[in-house]
């Protein structure tokens, strides 16, 4: 009997997360046969969880909240841009050892400027959250020249460490929700906090929002997030749910895993439907 590839999402909770139908889709469209767990482990039994898995055979697995920087500690080698990120969503088991990788970045950028014709060069940015979605999403976008980059967290220290890291990369700063410059606009406002996701509503900066902003939550869901039902009731832009850079993600870790790059679009089309 031949045993189906393994892989998997590890988060907590997890339960909600489409991943698992993502990865399902791509096999089906590039004929691979492989099998997608969701695997709900909390902080304390992560590294047993991802130690036992890689043990019993599995390939590869989706690492999602909390756990992204965590697992940074598991791996045995990490590509560059996760370890710039200091944030992995994407292992891989190869040869006994543990590969580390971050999608992110390159996910949320093609729905940006392929999906969404969005220019980041130029423009000003403002990152709500610092934590590790937003680790993994900072380098990248620095690499498209922004004019700037702003990031406001309700913890300050965390959004000061993520500039000292960065701050090499381009211009970049950090505030908290209540100090965002009201002078200021901004062309893209992208909700990286995990809030919306627990039921919670920060005070998000209403005065960054102005008609030419177009506002991106990182999270998703059936209905409007509360981010995005906040955004559209400030007179956004335009007010997107991070659909687009959960399938372009996804299928940067198949091509990871699989050594084949799915096409997104018809995959993208499909969750919205199903949504
Ligand atoms: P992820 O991997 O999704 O980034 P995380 O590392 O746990 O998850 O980070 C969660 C982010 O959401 C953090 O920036 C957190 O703010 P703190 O650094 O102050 O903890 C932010 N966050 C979560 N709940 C929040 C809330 N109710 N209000 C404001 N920010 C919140």
């Amino acid at each position: 009997m031949t045993t189906l590839d393994r892989y998997g999402v590890m988060g907590y909770p997890v339960s909600h997360s489409r991943s698992p139908v993502i990865h399902r889709l791509f096999a089906l469209q590039t004929n691979q046969e492989l099998q997608y767990e969701l695997l709900q482990v909390t902080p304390e039994k992560l590294e047993t969880a991802v130690r036992q898995f890689q043990r019993t055979g599995g390939k590869g697995l989706n690492i999602t909240v909390p756990h992204k920087t965590e697992v940074v500690k598991l791996c045995d080698h990490l590509s560059e841009r996760a370890d710039t990120a200091g944030a992995v969503n994407t292992l891989s088991f190869r040869d006994g050892e543990i590969h580390g990788d971050n999608t992110d970045g390159i996910g949320i950028l093609r729905d940006l400027v392929i999906n969404l014709g969005i220019a980041i060069e130029g423009a000003n940015i403002l990152i709500l959250g610092a934590g590790g979605a937003t680790r993994g999403i900072v380098g990248p976008l620095l690499e498209m020249q922004p004019a700037s980059l702003r990031i406001a967290n309700r913890t300050i220290d965390k959004a000061e460490d993520l500039v000292d890291h960065f701050s090499r990369s381009g211009s970049v700063s950090a505030c908290s929700f209540d100090a965002v410059p009201v002078n200021e606009k901004y062309d893209l406002i992208i909700n990286a906090t995990s809030a919306g996701f627990k039921g919670e509503a920060p005070p998000y900066p209403a005065a960054a929002v102005s008609s030419d902003t177009l506002c991106y939550d990182l999270s998703y869901g059936l209905k409007p997030t509360p981010f995005s039902e906040w955004a559209r009731e400030q007179g956004a832009e335009r007010s997107i749910m991070g659909w687009g850079m959960l399938v372009e993600q996804a299928a940067e870790s198949f091509n990871i895993w699989r050594g084949v790059r799915p096409d997104t679009a018809p995959v993208l089309k499909q969750m919205k439907i199903t949504a």
